[in-house]
């Protein structure tokens, strides 16, 4: 039987890494196979595009349609490579970001035309479409203080998207909601600004009908 795709989504700072490694303990527990990866990147050649797309190194940041196609790019090299294969294995697989990313980010966030960002999806994941995406929803301004406390604990510094105003990351999470509106069926909002473990048991209930292919 085909693996379920599980897309986790939302703003800065709204724990999505965390709840990826808490859904795959709790799926092993039920000895289901299933593996974590990321966008961007998840595959040799997207981390690279990953360190052009975050770090600005060659000194010049990618215009708005470069950046939007270099996370395409980056996408399809994981859909080929990682999601498609585990999936026609039978592997779950939950991805930290995915489409809805780009849509809000380089769509909603940046102002390029929605419909056409949504149809180069299409082009992009070839037919590999999740079965459920979570929306770890969050106010922007908690998600910039969780992110704060993360910089000083480990010592890092903020890139390029984490740089962007206020008003970027509000559009980009009102963009979030309204996709999450025209999907309900693919989508699930859940209130990311709770502590992790009373989200990872929100994420539960909405991940458990699957296990039933429901
Ligand atoms: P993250 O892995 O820490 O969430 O960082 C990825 C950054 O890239 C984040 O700021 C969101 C941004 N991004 C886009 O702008 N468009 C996309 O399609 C994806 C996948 C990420």
């Amino acid at each position: 039987m085909r693996g379920k795709f599980i897309t986790l989504e939302g703003p800065e700072g709204s724990g999505k890494s965390t709840q990826a490694k808490m859904m795959i303990r709790r799926l092993a527990e039920l000895g289901i196979e299933a593996i974590t990866t990321r966008e961007p990147g998840g595959t040799a050649l997207g981390e690279e595009i990953r360190n052009i797309l975050q770090h600005n190194q060659a000194g010049e940041a990618p215009c708005e349609r470069a950046e939007l196609l270099l996370f395409e790019a980056s996408r399809n090299q994981l859909v080929e490579k990682v999601i498609r294969p585990a999936l026609e294995n039978g592997t779950w697989v939950i991805c930290d970001r995915f489409m809805d990313s780009t849509t809000a980010y380089q769509g909603y966030g940046r102002g390029l035309p929605v419909d056409e960002v949504k149809a180069i999806h299409l082009f992009t994941i070839n037919d590999v479409t999740p079965d459920l995406t979570l929306l770890l929803d969050l106010e922007v301004e908690t998600g910039f203080e969780r992110i704060a406390e993360r910089f000083l604990a480990l010592g890092e510094s903020a890139d390029r998207f984490e740089q962007e105003e206020r008003s970027f990351h509000e559009r980009v999470r009102q963009g979030y909601l309204k996709l999450a509106a025209e999907e309900p069926d693919r989508f699930r909002i859940v209130d990311a600004s709770q502590d992790p473990k009373t989200v990872s048991v929100d994420i539960w209930a909405t991940v458990k009908p699957l296990l039933k292919g429901e």
